[in-house]
């Protein structure tokens, strides 16, 4: 079984989709991760997303990989664990300059794709029902207000101990969705056949629920 859920930054789907994986016990990869470690690799070499034939070079000698570890997944450069680090808000809009450039689509993409070949498994991102898994089983689009998601954001970086404004995140996740759905290779779009799932007013368990049930009924 392939499940795809796609949506907005902050919508919720990386821990509707550990849910779901848990409840269903199927594998779960975080897609936005790997753009995310991306885009801390190519910062460190000071490359620029605008220059691509750099990006495109550096990405044939990244030791970047993936690894599960006590079931949770980690993203490596080398041998560093950067898994805390891709987290940093400054790492967010990293991630979406990026992951606009093909080269960096195309590399990511078949990792992710190889992946799920193996194994029943929820990716999580914002081309999974569109481009990674196309023809996957299920496919989500799960969003929530802008408000809503800067909202959970804050509670998020509040419970790390984080410094934020509130106005400045609900900025920053606004302009990620407008850069996410405005770049020409795999925009952020909702796939034609996705399930539409708004969680303003729905937490966690009430979304996972809400899926789940999908899922079983579909099944
Ligand atoms: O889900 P996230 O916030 O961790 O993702 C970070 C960025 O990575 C996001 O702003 C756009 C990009 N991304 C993508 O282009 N395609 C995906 N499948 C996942 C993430």
């Amino acid at each position: 079984m392939k499940i795809a859920l796609d949506g907005p930054a902050g919508a919720g789907k990386s821990t509707v989709a550990k849910a779901i994986a848990k409840q269903l016990d199927i594998m779960y990869l975080d897609t936005g991760a790997m753009y995310r470690t991306i885009g801390l690799y190519m910062d460190r070499l000071g490359i620029l997303p605008q220059d691509e034939k750099s990006v495109e070079k550096a990405l044939a000698s990244a030791e970047f990989s993936v690894k599960y570890i006590a079931g949770t997944q980690h993203v490596f450069l080398k041998d560093e664990d950067v898994s805390e680090k891709i987290r940093e808000n400054r790492v967010s809009a990293l991630a979406s300059a990026y992951s606009a450039l093909g080269c960096v689509r195309k590399y990511l993409v078949k990792m992710q794709q190889q992946t799920a070949e193996k194994q029943d498994c929820i990716l999580d991102g914002r081309d999974i029902g569109t481009c990674v898994l196309p023809d996957a089983d299920f496919k989500f689009f799960l969003t929530a207000d802008s408000a809503e998601r800067a909202r959970r954001r804050a509670e998020e970086l509040k419970q790390k101990g984080q410094d934020f404004d509130i106005d400045a995140l609900k900025k920053e996740i606004e302009q990620r969705d407008y850069n996410d759905s405005h770049r020409a290779i795999s925009p952020l779009v909702r796939a034609e056949d996705a399930v539409l799932v708004d969680s303003t007013n729905l937490n966690i368990e009430q979304t996972v629920a809400y899926i789940i049930n999908i899922i079983k009924e579909g099944r």
